[in-house]
C-alpha cells in the first residue's frame, strides 16, 4: 500500500513515516518537495542506520503526494489543514483520508493544554465536510510523536479510531496495529471524533505535570 503523509515533514508525521515505511512505500509530502526529499532520506537513514529494511520511501509536494497516496494521512497544524485540502478534493476524491489533527488552542496563540472548538464539532469532521467525495478516517491523535520516532522500542499504547466508512476504518486499524505494541480500536461514527481529539490536551498536561516522555490510553477490559 501507497502511504502518503502530507506535513510529513514535521514531527508527527516523520515519526509516523518511520512506523510505516517497513511495510509500506511512503510518500511525505510538503508544500516544498526538496524538504520532503530530506525528510524522505532521513527516515531512510535512520532506519538504515538501524538495520531496519524499509520499502520505498520519497519526498513529493503535497498535491503530488496526495494523487500517488492510496491512504492520506493529514499531519498539518489544525489551522492550515483546510486551506490546504480544499486545493486537493480532486487527488483526494476515493480515498482513505487520516485526520490526525488536534484543535488545540495554540493556533489562538493560547495553550497547549486547551483547544478550540471547530464548528463542525471535531477537526476530522471539518475534513469531511470538506473532502465530501473522501472517506475520512479519524486516528493517531492520542500517541506522541517522540514515542513514534523511538524506533527502538514499541509504541505500548491504543490507537481510537472512529469514521463513517467501515472498510476504511477497518483498514486503518489494520495498519495502526503494524507497530508494534499498538491495538487499533474501532470507536464508532465520525462524530465521536471530538472525544479522541480532546483526549491529547489532557494528556500533554500529563507530560509536563510527571515530565513524561509521551502518555498515551489504554482501554482496559476489552479483548483483541
Ligand atoms: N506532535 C505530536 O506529538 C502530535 C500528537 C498527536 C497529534 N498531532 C497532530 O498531528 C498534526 C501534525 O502535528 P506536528 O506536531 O507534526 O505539526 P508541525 O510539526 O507543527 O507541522 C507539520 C507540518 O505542517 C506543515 N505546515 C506548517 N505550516 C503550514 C502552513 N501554513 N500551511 C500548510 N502546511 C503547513 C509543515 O510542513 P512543510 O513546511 O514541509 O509544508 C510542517 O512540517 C497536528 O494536527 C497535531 O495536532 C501531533
Amino acid at each position: 500500500m501507497k502511504i502518503a503523509i502530507l506535513g510529513g515533514t514535521g514531527d508527527q508525521g516523520f515519526g509516523l513515516a518511520l512506523r510505516f515505511a517497513r511495510n509500506h512505500d511512503v510518500i511525505i509530502g510538503s508544500r516544498k518537495k526538496e524538504k520532503a526529499e530530506e525528510a524522505s532520506d532521513k527516515v531512510k537513514e535512520i532506519l538504515s542506520s538501524k538495520g531496519i529494511d524499509c520499502k520505498n520511501i520519497i519526498g513529493l509536494d503535497n498535491k503530488d503526494a496526495a494523487k500517488e497516496g492510496d491512504v492520506v494521512i493529514v499531519s498539518l497544524p489544525f489551522e492550515y489543514t483546510i486551506p490546504t485540502l480544499k486545493e486537493l478534493k480532486e487527488e483526494l476524491k476515493d480515498k482513505i483520508v487520516v485526520s490526525i489533527g488536534v484543535p488545540l488552542a495554540t493556533a489562538i496563540g493560547d495553550k497547549p493544554v486547551r483547544v478550540v472548538h471547530p464548528p463542525q464539532g471535531s477537526v476530522a469532521e471539518m475534513v469531511q465536510e470538506c473532502l465530501k467525495d473522501s472517506k475520512v478516517v479519524s486516528a493517531f491523535h492520542n500517541v506522541c510523536s517522540k514515542v513514534l520516532e523511538d524506533i527502538n522500542n514499541p509504541v505500548e499504547c491504543d490507537i481510537l479510531i472512529c469514521g463513517n466508512d467501515e472498510e476504511a476504518k477497518k483498514i486503518v486499524a489494520e495498519l495502526a496495529e503494524e507497530i508494534e505494541g499498538v491495538r487499533g480500536i474501532d470507536c464508532g461514527k465520525l462524530e465521536l471524533s471530538k472525544y479522541m481529539e480532546q483526549i491529547t490536551p489532557l494528556l500533554i498536561q500529563l507530560n509536563i505535570k510527571y515530565k513524561l516522555k509521551g502518555a498515551a490510553i489504554k482501554i482496559t477490559g476489552l479483548e483483541k
